[in-house]
């Protein structure tokens, strides 16, 4: 005899959400597995009896609190009397399937854990973003599939996703109100979900998003509400992007990106996203700060979602305060996702650890992009002991940043490492003596965008280092 759904190939679920508040359920088993599907209908709100023998530590400790009802002993049919849903959760088949057939004749929906065959509801994989929740089944076929698609999904859902919700939930009277024809009402949420209301949310200022969302209300022309999103794209691997960063791609109008951004990292973005390149020396054109700021001024002002999408950290030598007093200054929306900078990516795959109990106490992050600004620099603090350099820029003034240490005291047999493109399959790391770095850049040719770690932690490259073709390098080294 068969009382579940998943036997036929035919079959299709019908979808559905059950408000189980103040609603008597049944959980039979008393194991961990039941005390997981009693968590989940608690916060549903239902009243959970729960039929077992014995209670595994979470349902005693619930029946201690008095959230749960205690059925104690085998399975008797009268624990099905009155209650809406029933879940069999034990670890005997035969008790599952009497639990089954005993729901099935009194029209209850049952569901025994992971047995479609003997359930007449499924338990969806959900994604959780309160009020909003999505929820998604592979109807029995494939359950392991169904939680690898959530795990996917997790990804890419916005968290704001549900203050979102619930702050449409409390206006919901008043948007019907001031828009009776659907199509408008239409317009105005596809308006508000294209605007700096998210932002907003993301920022945690829900009653900011609130007062947005009552002057897109009460506003007879909508205005265009484009923002700039100031975005930290990391030093190269995609997988080094935070999950803010993938977000805010898949949801830009226009994407301004910097010549250190790779093509992996544009690929993940919105595939109909216009994508400017502004870095200093793309396409060998000069393009200029100025330009830049005119470019999200223009993009911003015409209701378009900006995303400015910069090397590392937007922060950490990469203009991106004045970019930020730019936006201020023209009053355009903004919003900053911080990116890996360089120091702590190239570190990170070259095996240093910036600081060490033993070698560095502190760690600072120096440009030396050109001569200049070399010399404004403090190179007796840079040459003091029991710290790290990580020097930006730095691959054409390596004679003089030698030099200039070397005179302030810093010992030469001081280890660095030279790290070129850090994080890509083409990382190259290049360790050796202070008195040696310009003479070993040149003899390996290592060109920008390259790092510099200095101090004594960048001897522990050759030990330590776990990525890519330097690890092969090192060990010939070795
Ligand atoms: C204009 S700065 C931008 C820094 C960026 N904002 C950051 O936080 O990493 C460019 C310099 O960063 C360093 N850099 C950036 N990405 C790198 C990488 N993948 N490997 C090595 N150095 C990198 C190089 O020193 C390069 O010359």
């Amino acid at each position: 005899m068969r009382y579940g759904v998943g036997d036929s190939a035919a079959m299709r679920l019908y979808p559905v959400f059950a408000a189980l508040k103040d609603r008597p359920v049944l959980v039979v088993g008393g194991g961990d597995v039941a005390a997981r599907k009693t968590a989940a209908l608690l916060a549903a709100g239902a009243h959970v009896q729960v039929g077992a023998p014995a209670l595994s530590a979470p349902l005693a400790q619930w029946l201690a609190q008095g959230r749960i009802v205690h059925n104690a002993g085998a399975f008797e049919e009268y624990w099905l009397d009155d209650v809406w849903l029933v879940v069999a959760a034990t670890d005997d088949r035969r008790i599952n399937a009497q639990v089954a057939a005993a729901a099935q004749l009194r029209r209850i929906f049952v569901n025994v854990v992971d047995d479609a065959e003997l359930s007449s509801f499924h338990v969806p994989a959900v994604i959780d973003r309160a009020p909003l929740l999505v929820a998604i089944s592979s109807g029995g076929a494939a359950p392991m599939l169904a939680r690898w698609l959530r795990v996917q999904l997790e990804v890419l859902l916005d968290h704001a996703l549900g203050p979102l919700a619930a702050l449409l939930q409390r206006r919901r009277g008043a948007i019907r109100q001031r828009h009776r024809n659907l199509s408008a009402r239409r317009d105005f949420y596809e308006r508000l979900f294209a605007g700096r209301i998210w932002q907003m949310l993301r920022a945690g200022n829900v009653n900011v998003a609130e007062r947005e969302l009552d002057r897109a209300l009460v506003a007879s022309t909508p205005t265009p509400t484009g923002s700039v999103a100031l975005v930290g794209a990391g030093p190269g691997d995609p997988g080094l992007l935070t999950l803010r960063a993938l977000r805010l791609l898949n949801e830009a109008d226009v994407i301004l990106h910097d010549r250190l951004v790779g093509a992996e990292i544009l690929d993940l973005a919105r595939r109909d996203a216009q994508r400017i390149a502004v870095g200093k020396q793309a396409s060998h054109h000069h393009v200029t700060q100025e330009r830049i700021h005119a470019l999200m001024l223009e993009h911003a002002r015409a209701g378009r979602r900006v995303v400015r999408l910069k090397g590392g950290d937007p922060f950490v030598f990469g203009r991106g305060g004045e970019e930020l007093e730019f936006l201020r200054t023209h009053d355009v929306p903004y919003e900053v996702v911080p990116g890996i900078t360089a120091a702590l990516a190239c570190a990170a795959y070259a095996g240093v650890p910036l600081t060490h109990r033993d070698h560095a106490q502190s760690v600072r992050l120096v440009t030396a992009h050109c001569k200049e600004s070399l010399d404004t620099l403090d190179w007796r603090a840079l040459a003091a002991e029991r710290q790290t350099l990580a020097i930006y820029m730095g691959v054409a003034q390596l004679d003089t940043l030698r030099d200039r240490l070397l005179a302030h005291g810093r010992a030469a047999t001081t280890p660095f490492a030279l790290i070129e493109n850090g994080t890509r399959p083409e990382q190259r790391v290049i360790t050796g003596s202070l008195a040696d770095l310009p003479r070993l850049q040149r003899q390996h040719g290592v060109q920008s965008p390259a790092l510099l770690i200095l101090g004594e932690v960048a001897a522990l490259a050759s030990k330590l280092a776990w990525f890519g073709q330097d690890l092969r390098e090192l060990e010939r080294a070795a």
